[in-house]
This record gives C-alpha cells, sequence and structure tokens, in this order.
C-alpha cells in the first residue's frame, strides 16, 4: 500500500472543506486547492470553525489543540504545483465530467509517481474520469455523504482499471478519517455504476419527488405540507433535503441519469425553475424554504402544517427496494446487508431490505401504481423483487 502523508484536496467547496477537516482530523498533512484564492480562503475559514470546535469537546489527538492541526493545512491555487509532494488526492470540484478529466490528468501528470487520485463524484463513472490520465489504474473513486463529519459512510469505488494497491490503500485512508458521529463505514463499491450503492438507491427517489413537487404546483399546495407527509419520520422531509443537499446538484445528477439510465429522469418543471433561477437551497440562502432563520425555524414550520397527502414513506422504501435490487443484480454490491448499512451510515435513514423481506409482494403492486400514475415505466418492478429472491443475497 502507499503510504499516504500529505494529502491534496482540490475543490474547497461544501464538500471539499468537510473532507478537508476530516482528512486533518485523520493527521495528515493537507492543501486545500481552488481556483481562486477567495474560494480557498473561505473552504480553510470552515474547516478551522469546525476543528475549533472538536477542539472545544475535547475530541481532538491527546494533547493536541486546534492550532496544531491547523498548522497542517496549506491552501494553493496552483494545482500542477501543489501536488509535487502529494501522495493522495480527493477531488471534490463541480460535477462536470471535463473538468475533472482535466484535474485527474494535471494531477498524475504533475504528482510524484506514486500519487493516488480519488474522486468525490456524486454519480459519475470513476473509469472514464481516469481512463486518459496516463495512469488509471491509480485512479479511484472516494463518495462522501454531507457533512463528511458527521456522516459515517464513505463508498470506495473500484473503476475498470483500479489496482489492488490503490482501492485498498483508498479503503484505509476513508476508514482513518474520523467521524464525529460514531465509527466510519467504509462500502466497497466492486463495479464502476452510476450512483454507486447509495445515491443509485436513492435515485429514483429524485423522479417520486421531482413529480410530487410539480402536483404541489398544481395543487397550489405549500412545500411544508409536503414535508409534513414525512410526519417526522425523516432526519429531513423531502423538500428540506433537497435545499440542503443543493437543488443544482440534484439538477445536475438527474441530466446525468436521463443519460445513463432513464429518460424517465427528466427533471420536472418546479426543479428546473428553480434551478434557473439560482435559488439553489441553504447555500444561496434560499430553495424550497428561505434559510436565513435557520434550520430550526423551518423545522417548526413543518411541524404546525397540514400534509399535503402526496409523499408517501412506504412508496418511498418500495422504490429504493428495486433499485436495491438492480444493484444486487448488476454486482455493485455484495449483498443486501451492505446496501442497508450503506444508507443508514450515508443518510441516517434505514434501507429498505428489512422492509422488503416482508413487504416485496405489496412492492411490486406499490410500483406498478406509482409506474400508472406518473407515466414512469423505471418504477416497474424488476424480476428479482417480485420473486423475492433478494432475501437470499444477504452478505
Ligand atoms: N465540525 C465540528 N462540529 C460540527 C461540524 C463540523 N464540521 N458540523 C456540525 N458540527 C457539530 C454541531 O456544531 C453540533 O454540535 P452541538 O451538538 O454541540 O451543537 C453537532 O455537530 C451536530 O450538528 P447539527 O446540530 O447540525 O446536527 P443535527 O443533529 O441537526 O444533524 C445532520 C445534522 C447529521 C446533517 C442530520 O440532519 C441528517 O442526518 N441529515 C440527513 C443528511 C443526509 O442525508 N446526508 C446525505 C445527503 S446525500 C449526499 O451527501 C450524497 C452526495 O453525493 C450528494
Amino acid at each position: 500500500m502507499v503510504d499516504v502523508k500529505k494529502i491534496a484536496v482540490v475543490g474547497s467547496g461544501l464538500m471539499g472543506s468537510g473532507i478537508g477537516q476530516v482528512a486533518l482530523m485523520g493527521g495528515y498533512s493537507v492543501v486545500m486547492i481552488d481556483i481562486k484564492e477567495e474560494f480557498v480562503d473561505k473552504g480553510v475559514a470552515k474547516i478551522k470553525e469546525g476543528i475549533e470546535k472538536v477542539a472545544a469537546k475535547g475530541l481532538l489527538g491527546e494533547g493536541q489543540s486546534a492550532a496544531d492541526v491547523m498548522a497542517k493545512c496549506s491552501k494553493n491555487i496552483d494545482l500542477a504545483n501543489a501536488v509535487k509532494d502529494c501522495d493522495f488526492v480527493i477531488e471534490a470540484v463541480i460535477e462536470k465530467m471535463d473538468v475533472k478529466k482535466d484535474v485527474c490528468k494535471t494531477v498524475m501528470d504533475n504528482g510524484p509517481d506514486h500519487i493516488i487520485f480519488t474522486s468525490n463524484t456524486s454519480t459519475m463513472s470513476i473509469t472514464e474520469i481516469g481512463k486518459e490520465s496516463g495512469a488509471p489504474d491509480r485512479v479511484c473513486g472516494m463518495h462522501f455523504f454531507n457533512p463528511p463529519p458527521l456522516m459515517r459512510l464513505i463508498e470506495v469505488i473500484r473503476s475498470e482499471d483500479t489496482s489492488d494497491e490503490t482501492f485498498e490503500t483508498a479503503k484505509a485512508a476513508a476508514a482513518s478519517f474520523p467521524c464525529l458521529r460514531g465509527d466510519r463505514y467504509i462500502a466497497p463499491v466492486l463495479k464502476d455504476a452510476p450512483g454507486f450503492i447509495v445515491n443509485r438507491m436513492n435515485a429514483p427517489v429524485q423522479i417520486y419527488l421531482s413529480w410530487c413537487f410539480d402536483q404541489v404546483d398544481q395543487k397550489g399546495l405549500d412545500w411544508v405540507q409536503l414535508d409534513a407527509d414525512a410526519g417526522g419520520k425523516m432526519p429531513m422531509p423531502p423538500c428540506m433535503l433537497t435545499d440542503f443537499v443543493g437543488i443544482d446538484t440534484m439538477y445536475h445528477v438527474m441530466s446525468y441519469y436521463q443519460e445513463t439510465l432513464s429518460p424517465d429522469f427528466k427533471q420536472g418543471k418546479v426543479i428546473t425553475e428553480l434551478y434557473e433561477s439560482g435559488n439553489l437551497g441553504e447555500k444561496t440562502g434560499k430553495g424550497f424554504y428561505d434559510w436565513s432563520q435557520g434550520r430550526d425555524a423551518i423545522k417548526s414550520k413543518i411541524k404546525g402544517a397540514e400534509p399535503a397527502g402526496l409523499f408517501d414513506l412506504n412508496t418511498t422504501f418500495a422504490i429504493m427496494l428495486n433499485e436495491g435490487c438492480r444493484v444486487l443484480d448488476e454486482g455493485i454490491a455484495s449483498g443486501f446487508k451492505v446496501i442497508d448499512d450503506a444508507n443508514m451510515a450515508g443518510m441516517n435513514a434505514p434501507g429498505p431490505f428489512g422492509w422488503g423481506k416482508r413487504n416485496y409482494e405489496n412492492a411490486a403492486n406499490i410500483l406498478n401504481e406509482l409506474a400508472d400514475k406518473t407515466g414512469k415505466n423505471y418504477f416497474r418492478p424488476i424480476e428479482l423483487l417480485k420473486s423475492g429472491n433478494f432475501s437470499k443475497m444477504r452478505k
């Protein structure tokens, strides 16, 4: 395995700064990189804020102060120069294939011969990102969940070209990044397929959500009513979660799935309009909600709202079960336990298989009704779900 001492994080935004923070907490030297000084400064300021919170709770290594940890954090806006003395790179730049390929090639052209490049892409092909880099065997996926310091899951994705050494080094590095909410859970992703495990399983839920958003719009209801449908049973209900993840992220991700999985991923009217208006959720202060008063103010509005009667948790479970079966069918995960555990560690929400084992026949009916109602055939149950045979694929 490669001896990792210095890590470069490329992209200092929401995810990059969270990743930089956990890498520093893991004891590594970290260089934060972006295209403009102001972006790097913002990312490093966010890291400092996080590290100081951790220090105040006495959760840094023994005798370590926030200043000690931050002394290992540097910044740079020249990627080619910055990676010269790095062993490991985690890329968290914009979700555009050309940009990611470019970053990967620059790293491989300028880094030392042993450098490993990982991508935090949410959905994209790791094989394609690494293909023209000159060293595709040293490229793999390392997918974090937002916010990286609090969400336990990291998916490590093997591309068609990833070497054993790269895969093992990436899994070991991922496991060494501390999490503030319990032990890290590393899910090995055995096949490089769109959305990997957790995002893939949740992907068609976005078709359902997008349809629900348009129904709210058509019926003249309020977003809080849709979120009230979740009955407080999700860590974040649909509109709130979409704002939290970013409307632009949902928009881009759906575009990608449209090309790679099915045209049924076409974004609805509401998501398209929000995306085009630039109201992208929490990060811009406005999306479905106005975030200026903070998360709790939104939560209390949802609590008092009359449910819309549109969004249904069992339907969500049925959709996830069907897609989880596709993940098994395609050999992306080794068994349903990994899928359920990964969902819990990455989304703080149970996966569908525990429910599915008892309810798969009902799930098949729900899915057929949903396909009829929405006109989206992607929802139709696949054979592995209908037969219940997924229950034999545990590990
Ligand atoms: N550093 C140090 N401390 C931090 C911190 C950081 N970076 N961020 C938060 N904290 C601290 C807070 O200060 C707080 O401390 P306190 O208890 O002393 O006040 C503590 O951690 C808890 O923070 P919050 O109050 O913000 O935490 P919540 O209890 O409200 O939970 C949540 C927040 C974990 C985000 C929860 O709402 C949740 O589980 N939401 C679902 C998130 C989710 O689904 N994420 C996955 C999205 S999909 C994805 O990422 C995939 C990608 O491809 C798009």
